[in-house]
């Protein structure tokens, strides 16, 4: 991590802070593509990640990022808003990208909801500033509560959408309709609209749909069954009894493993596999990084047999 300060704070929408944050001695970041994130260290034990607005592709000058106040907070938005001023130092992971823009689709579908516009917004301007085919629709409860509304409204193909204004939910479908060939779509939003599009497009080819999930989708529930662990490193052998998470099963053994979200959402518990059959149950792997499995997220994937951690 390192200390940046915030040189900038705005109002993006309604209850939306934007932070602009720099280095001390103003000096270049390292870059970032399009729905890569950070994570603030908002203290000790409180870490947040927050995606980044700006344009990242060559050495930028400052990260970006917006922050919703959220009622449901569990410290996070209510210490951005409450808590953070203009000069304040404040401690920053190097940008990473679970949400990554496939640069060679042919067509693009985003759909964002509230805060979720974040990532979306910056892959709509690499689009836009590339001429790619394109389309966008946001959908915010109010007018009050979309951000970039004068820069998405000169963009001509955005569509904003506020639930107040008597027409209801935002009409998915004709964003969901059959793709053509070459067609990615990018959702995020909260959870009922990542539902709703992830179950209506189902049937759309392997990968071409990408979700950038803030809690986990709820699951049908699965009977966790106990397994053994094999540290390649360091020889160790462990039980996770049916009841424990890996990621508590390698803490009580004393083996330190960052985690964020504790729900397969953030990516932080990237853990590397040399061998086992994974059972994976996180948000952030492709479908085929999962078949791969070259990695796991250890706060919520389990293994079917004994499984090999490099570690
Ligand atoms: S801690 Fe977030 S994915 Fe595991």
């Amino acid at each position: 991590m390192i200390a940046l300060k915030i040189s900038r704070i705005t109002t993006l929408a309604e209850d939306i802070r934007g932070l602009t944050l720099v280095r001390p001695d103003g000096g270049e970041l390292p870059s970032f593509a399009p729905g890569a994130h950070i994570d603030l260290r908002l203290s000790d034990d409180l870490v947040r990640q927050y995606s980044l607005i700006n344009d990242g592709a060559k050495a930028p000058s400052c990260y970006q990022v917006g922050v919703a106040r959220d009622p449901h907070s569990r410290g996070g938005s209510a210490f951005v808003h409450d808590h953070l001023s203009k000069e304040m130092e404040i401690r920053v992971s190097a940008p990473r990208n679970h949400f990554p823009l496939v640069e060679d689709a042919r067509n693009y579908v985003f759909i964002a909801g509230g805060i979720g516009i974040t990532p979306i917004y910056a892959m709509a301007r690499w689009c836009a500033a590339r001429g790619k085919s394109w389309k966008l629709a946001y959908a915010t409860r109010t007018a009050g509560r979309c951000a970039f509304r004068d820069e998405l409204r000169a963009f001509g193909q955005a569509h904003l959408h506020h639930d107040d204004e008597g027409k209801g939910v935002l009409d998915l479908a004709p964003y969901l309709e059959t793709p053509a060939v070459g067609t990615h779509l990018f959702c995020c939003g909260p959870q009922p609209l990542m539902t709703a599009v992830k179950d209506a497009t189902a049937n759309w080819p392997v990968g071409s749909v990408h979700f950038e999930w803030f809690s986990a989708p709820a699951a049908a529930s699965t009977a966790n069954e106990p397994f053994e662990v094999v540290l390649h490193r360091s020889g160790q052998r462990l039980s996770v009894r049916s009841d424990q998470t890996l990621l508590a099963a390698l803490r009580d053994a004393g083996v330190p493993i960052a985690s964020v979200c504790a729900e397969g959402v953030c990516g932080t518990c990237e853990t590397p596999v040399i061998a086992g059959e994974i059972d994976h149950r996180d948000q952030v792997l492709t479908e085929d990084e999962k078949a791969t499995g070259k990695t796991m997220m250890v706060c919520c994937s389990r293994s079917r047999g004994t499984l090999v951690l490099d570690l």
